[in-house]
């Protein structure tokens, strides 16, 4: 079984663990199941489709281990935002070796605090050498809106805290100007330590960092995440397509719902776009009112 197989096979090991199926034994190698960036792209599914609410069913396990791997996922499309039932997460990225590290085995829910705790000085990807400060996230632990934004700036890496620079101010003044605050909400970043000279996140980065990401969304249980941006949209949403043709719709993020928008620094680079930013600010403070 090659490292890629391994560690997509792990994932999914590790997702139906904790969903408190075990009891797994492996078969021929070389068959898997869908990919947890699959896997995201089909939580990320119109209403039509209704997502999962629980574990699959154990056919469709040894099915996984045994023979062909399930379908690719259809391209989500957007979906009206109806009343959400619980948040379903996808399965963590790989973060380490399956052979090598058991899952962490955790029962009932986790706090923001625990997941902290677990995250720990963490040194998983190659972030860890060149950032001052972790960035975990701040916010109300029970928020119904979570903003995940791509990775912390030099300001945030110098204080801890996510949006707390330029962009930061933008995304308060757009909060502000469609009532909510700040305290309410829930913002994080898919990935928690800085990128030199604030690259883009790469893939390996937002592996390692993800399932803390999906574990906090977990513990929050939010009704609405907002993705800041193409790489958020991409790692939670699993969407490829340009941020501008899907910005401003709701997919399903498992029974949550989720809206893509543009990150407010591609704001601040470009003034005349801060209508579609607020536009979408404007669907997020009407979902927030609706039921
Ligand atoms: N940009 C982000 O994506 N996140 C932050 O926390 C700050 C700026």
């Amino acid at each position: 079984m090659d490292d890629e197989t391994r560690k997509e096979l792990k994932a999914w090991l590790e997702f139906y663990e904790e969903l408190g199926i075990e009891g797994f034994y492996r078969r021929e190698p070389g068959t898997v199941g869908t990919p947890p960036s699959l896997e995201a792209a089909r939580l990320a599914q119109p209403a039509a489709t209704p997502p999962p609410k629980q574990a699959p069913s154990p056919e469709r396990i040894t099915g996984m281990a045994a023979s062909a791997p399930p379908k690719p996922p259809t391209p989500p499309k957007p979906v009206a935002p109806p009343t959400p039932p619980p948040v379903v997460i996808r399965p963590p990225a790989p973060s380490f070796n399956l052979f090598e590290a058991a899952p962490a085995r955790r029962s009932g829910p986790e706090t923001l605090e625990q997941i902290r705790q677990d995250l720990g000085d963490c040194r998983r990807c190659k972030l860890a050498p060149t950032r001052k400060t972790i960035v975990y996230g701040e916010g109300n632990p029970h928020a119904e809106l979570v903003f995940i934004g791509e990775g912390p700036g030099a300001d945030e890496d110098e204080q801890g805290l996510p949006f707390v620079g330029r962009a930061g101010k933008l995304l308060n003044r757009m909060m502000q100007t469609v009532g909510l605050k700040r305290e309410d909400v829930y913002i994080c970043n898919i990935v928690k330590c800085r990128p030199p000279g604030n690259r883009t996140p790469e893939k390996d980065e937002v592996d390692s960092c993800s399932p803390f990401l999906y574990r906090q969304i977990e513990a929050i249980k939010p009704r609405l995440i907002c993705c800041l941006g193409a790489p958020a949209v991409r790692t939670v949403l699993g969407i490829k397509e340009g941020i501008t043709k899907i910005r401003g719709q709701f997919y399903n993020f498992g029974a949550a719902k989720a809206l893509a928008t543009v990150h407010p620094a591609y704001v601040l680079r470009n003034p005349r776009e801060e209508k579609i930013l607020r536009e979408d600010f404007e669907k997020i403070c009407d979902f927030l009112k609706s039921s």
